[in-house]
């Protein structure tokens, strides 16, 4: 076998756009095959094998998906289904990795066309490929015209994981009209213990983690809205069989790397077979495909695990660290920051700010973030979105008095945009009505009185740029939290012809890119956050672009153990940011300890957004400790491996989460308890992921073990005898961490 490099892009769509190439990193090779006898095409890498063949129809016929198999074992030319019936066309009953919509095809095609003769038949067979590095490009083109698709698989060394895309190419004399454009099936040999596990929520209610049956028939995941969505997210697990569970089994998963309209589907066939197709949501799609173009679509990207659904994100999560964030690989810390937004809502201004600043300094606070007012004639939700020039009442003398003050109090600068919308009342809307998403003498509904503008447009794509361009080159910014707080209604685009509207649904996104491309290229230093009303944008294309997420507007701490639980399916603890808020928590009118909401907000990347004038000395004697302990093992929770001991799912009493550094010298335990029931103690936790061989000394965080509980043992202890916490009580938590012996534990 050949070793494997290569410094291919990871996302096409993305890659176009991305600062610099992501290279791939050399910790293990990739191996992509092609046998000429049986015409099957093998990727091996990261203990998986993924393969398919080209069949005796000439179309592209899935082989095997799964545990690495040994180099020697050979695979069959692949056949399609013998007919079974007049109703059931090998066209549908047999596999295919990208079908068009033609030929007798009823399950979910990849890719639908219209010819403006009427044609609308589209089959599309084997033409040639190239194996280059990592990566695999195959032609397809239709049986008669001159519509090719080109696939692309670029596989991941280190965890196995498959990003596959399709390039749609039009190279007839006449447009071709895209009614639906996936990146790629997904399939699964026939079985009928398949369960899918997915995620959906709504605002301040994300990430709730769904696992049902997979049945005949067809189940939905997607977005009408435009971008993400809070509703569902563009991630799916498939186990199969009863024995798995969060660290045996087999595990596929997928994640969908786009900010738009997606859908993905999951389909059991008639025959059983599993297919699972994500791209653009084909509803209310419509791209026109001139000549000469071409249509690239997200990428979808599939993994598997052995390792239960533990193991599956936990491959997903170093991908995500090693590939897709902007700064991967090389990982810097997510600073500890200070957000105004939940202390002083609209109400910001300069003496308001400097006050907080000089409080959340004197906690440890690394980053000032000074959240939405700051601009135009926003007082309230009403007006200013657009306007992007400070408010010279709050800040008569601009933001560099604040700023000024963020720095020498040894804190950098970050500020709140939402770039996208508009305000009817604002002088950006007075001026350019046609700006925004609509349809010509239709009602422009409002959401949050506010209004989408069109991204699509170069002159809005230009203006949004320009101010932000405009705001960094004037502050010394170091991070923006970018929110987007509605979703599309009405998304017409009148400027452009009838039959080029409906371009919105990729050129918004693309433009979206765009910006975040250029200003990352023109301002390296500027990190960004993904923020749509909390988690109503969080995928793996806005990730290769922002630098963490805002997950939830519920910071209720309690209700973040489950937020938080569920987002770690899909995303890494590296870019779930969490703050600190006040008691009674605004979302549940629900009171807990400022331990308890610190260490809620520690198993991610830890923020504080309490109004810290009404805060006493002892908040900020423990607030001070904690933050100081959670710089300690930040770089175990954010860039190691999590391990979801107990899920606070289906009203768990209990839950606790271990993360442990890559190099296994320190673990992390966080354990909370809803409420002690009969004087029960708190059940044993059984640590994973240490190393058995050597000792550790575990010290508190915050709580105690059990009496008589060792001060060190060795991993195997930990994690074979177990460790018992000591809690009890109503929303009590506890945090340790376990540190190989020989390191330094005040680090
Ligand atoms: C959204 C965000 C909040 C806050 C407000 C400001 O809801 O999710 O964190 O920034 O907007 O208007």
């Amino acid at each position: 076998m050949k070793r494997l490099q290569s410094s291919l892009m990871w996302t096409p769509l993305i890659a176009s756009l991305a600062i610099s190439p992501v290279a791939m990193s050399a910790q293990g090779p990739s191996d992509i095959h092609y046998d000429d006898a049986s015409k099957v095409f093998r990727i091996d890498a990261g203990g998986v094998t993924y393969a398919f063949g080209i069949n005796n129809v000439n179309e592209l016929q899935p082989v095997y998906w799964g545990r690495q198999l040994s180099s020697g074992d050979a695979f069959p030319a692949t056949m399609t289904e013998p007919p079974a019936a007049s109703f059931d066309s090998p066209a549908t009953t047999t596999l295919n990795e990208y079908a068009g919509w033609g030929g007798g095809l009823y399950v979910e095609p990849a890719l639908k066309v219209t010819f403006p003769d009427g044609n609308r038949d589209l089959v599309l067979h084997y033409v040639s490929h190239t194996i280059k590095g990592n990566e695999l490009t195959i032609m397809l083109e239709d049986i008669d015209r001159e519509l090719f698709v080109e696939l692309h698989y670029i596989v991941d060394d280190a965890t196995g994981i498959v990003g596959r895309s399709a390039v749609i190419m039009n190279k007839t004399q006449t447009p071709v009209m895209i009614e639906g454009a996936a990146a790629a099936t997904w399939s699964l040999p026939r079985g009928t213990d398949y369960s899918l596990r997915y995620l959906t929520g709504r605002w301040a209610a994300e990430d709730n983690l769904q696992k049902q049956p997979i049945h005949p028939g067809e189940t939905v995941l997607e977005s009408k809205r435009g971008s993400t969505g809070h509703q569902n997210n563009p991630w799916f697990a498939i186990e199969r069989g009863d024995d798995s569970d969060e660290d045996t089994g087999n595990v596929w998963f997928g994640a969908l790397a786009w900010s738009g309209s997606w859908r993905i589907t999951v389909e059991q066939d008639q025959l059983q077979q599993i297919r699972v197709t994500g791209g653009f949501n084909p509803f209310d799609f419509g791209y026109k495909l001139l000549p000469g173009k071409q249509l690239e679509t997200p990428v979808f990207y599939g993994g598997y695990s052995h390792h239960g659904i533990g193991g599956a994100s936990r491959l997903l999560h170093r991908f995500e660290l090693t590939k897709i964030v902007p700064e991967a690989p090389s990982l810097r810390p997510r600073p500890v920051i200070y957000n105004s937004w939940e202390a002083t809502g609209f109400n910001v201004d300069e003496p308001g700010q400097e006050a907080l600043a000089e409080k959340a300094a004197s906690i440890g606070v690394e980053r000032f973030i000074m959240d939405d007012g700051w601009f135009g004639q926003r007082k309230d939700d009403h007006a200013g979105l657009g306007d992007w020039y400070v408010n010279q009442q709050k800040f008569p003398h601009g933001l560099k008095p604040l700023i000024d003050k963020v720095h020498s109090l040894g804190m950098d600068f970050g500020l709140w945009v939402e770039p996208e919308m508009v305000n009817p009342d604002s002088n950006l809307y007075r001026k350019h009505p046609d700006w925004v998403l609509n349809f010509t003498g239709r009602p422009r509904t409002e959401q949050r009185n506010q209004l989408v503008l069109n991204l699509a447009r170069q002159d809005v794509r230009d203006y949004v740029y320009g101010f932000l361009d405009n705001l960094l080159s004037h502050n010394q910014i170091a991070f923006l939290k970018w929110d987007y707080n509605r979703n599309w209604s009405e998304p017409g685009w009148p400027a452009v012809a009838l039959d080029e509207q409906k371009a919105v649904y990729v050129d918004y996104v693309r433009n979206l890119y765009g910006i975040l491309r250029e200003l990352r290229a023109k301002y390296p230093n500027v990190e960004i956050e993904s923020c749509s009303g909390g988690g109503g944008r969080v995928d793996l294309g806005i990730l290769g672009l922002t630098d963490e997420v805002w997950p939830s507007d519920n910071t209720d701490p309690f209700d973040r153990l489950r937020i938080q639980d569920g987002f770690t399916y899909a995303y890494t603890p590296g870019v779930m940011m969490a703050w600190v808020t006040d008691s009674p928590s605004w979302a549940n009118n629900r009171t807990t300890s400022v331990t308890y909401r610190f260490l809620s907000s520690m198993q991610g990347s830890l923020g504080v957004g309490a109004n810290l004038n009404h805060w006493a000395p002892e908040e900020f004697a423990t607030a001070k400790e904690l933050i100081a302990a959670y710089k300690g093992i930040r770089e175990t929770v954010q860039h190691g491996s999590l391990y979801r001991l107990v899920s606070p799912e289906n009203g768990s009493e209990e839950s606790v989460t271990e993360s442990v550094s890559l190099d296994k010298k320190q673990g992390v335990l966080f354990a909370f308890l809803h409420s002690s029931h009969m004087g029960y103690p708190f059940p044993r936790v059984y640590l994973r992921g240490l190393d058995p061989k050597i000792d550790y000394r575990v010290t508190a965080i915050s709580g105690a073990l059990a009496k008589g509980s060792p001060s060190g043992a060795s991993g195997s202890y930990w994690m074979s005898h177990g460790v018992d916490v000591d809690l009890r009580g109503d929303f009590q938590a506890a945090a340790f961490r376990f540190d190989a012996a020989g390191s330094n534990p005040g680090h």
